[in-house]
């Protein structure tokens, strides 16, 4: 299974959200990082085929999707960034109107919430509102909506947005959990939320991909460049043209994790994370 996208770009006015995007998707877990407005949400709206390129193609195992329609779009299931469920739907019962939505049988609709709702550990809650769902509970309702139809490329826009860390991980273990055999992109702008369960992660910049490989692919890349070292308080202000990552102000001394390209006299090089990994593309001060 492989998702090829050609050149996909999608330009709004003359903002070009989007800049001829080429990459090969397969399955796995691959994790979308950018800063906001760089175009994540509007690449993954043209992969579910919600909006159309401006130019460019998307290929689904070789065929164009544009010539698929439905049989492309019965084996994609979405989450979209902001999640608008009914709040005064019980939780099953809002299953079942998806469901139908998506055009699933009665009795395999059944089969599925079901198992949906015991996957994503919802089944306590099967008859309660959803208004009154946590909001770790409110995403997973997402989830199970996206899994309804059991699809193989699964979106994923900005799915823990909002959940406290202990929601946090019981989500990212969920999602781990549905990678397997899955074309899964999850976008998001907490990298903890994927480090360690991302099979590949594609860091998109002002509507481009610019880095795109398998995580320990890209931290080796960092190898050189992530630097620890304690400085005279005073002293600080010679390290501030770096990338500061981390800083621990201590009476009189100043520990720096820093990014570097070139060497830095006195300090210890540290093993890069995918932290530094991020810092180092958006170290232009760029809000993420
Ligand atoms: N419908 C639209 N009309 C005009 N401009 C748009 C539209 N949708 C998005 N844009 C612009 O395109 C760029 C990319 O937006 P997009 O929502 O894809 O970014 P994003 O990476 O998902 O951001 P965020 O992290 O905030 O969700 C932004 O500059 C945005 O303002
Ligand atoms: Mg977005």
């Amino acid at each position: 299974m492989e998702l090829n996208l050609n050149k996909l770009t999608k330009q709004y006015g003359s903002k070009l959200a989007v800049d001829r995007v080429t990459l090969t998707l397969q399955p796995g877990l691959t994790a979308l990082l950018g800063a906001n407005g760089s175009g994540k949400t509007t690449l993954l709206r043209m992969i579910v085929d919600i909006i159309k390129p401006t130019s460019g193609e998307i290929f689904y195992d070789g065929k164009n999707i544009m010539k698929l329609k439905e049989q492309y779009l019965c084996d994609i299931g979405y989450m979209p960034q902001h999640l608008g469920m009914y709040p005064n739907f019980k939780v099953e019962e809002f299953l079942y109107y998806m469901a139908t939505l998506k055009g699933l049988k009665k009795s395999y609709a059944k089969i599925q919430i079901d198992k949906l709702l015991h996957k994503v550990n919802l089944e306590e809650k099967r008859h309660h509102k959803i208004k009154t769902l946590s909001g770790g509970m409110y995403q997973r309702l997402g989830i199970a909506v996206c899994l309804l139809n059991d699809p193989k490329i699964v979106i994923l826009d900005e799915p823990t947005a909002g959940l406290d860390p202990k929601e946090r991980m019981n989500f990212k273990n969920l999602i781990s959990s549905i990678s397997q055999d899955k074309i899964v992109i999850l976008s998001t702008h907490i990298v903890s939320d994927i480090s360690e369960i991302a099979d590949r992660i594609m860091i998109m910049k002002d509507g481009s991909i610019i880095s795109y490989d398998r995580p320990e692919v890209l931290l080796k890349e960092m190898e050189g460049k992530v630097y620890a070292l304690t400085v005279p308080n005073d002293n600080v202000v010679n390290y501030e043209k770096y990338t500061i990552v981390n800083r621990k102000v201590g009476r009189e001394e100043t520990y720096l994790h820093l990014l570097s390209d070139e060497k830095i006299e006195g300090a210890t090089l540290l093993t890069p994370d995918l932290n530094d990994l991020y810092l180092y593309h958006f170290k232009d001060g760029e809000e993420f």
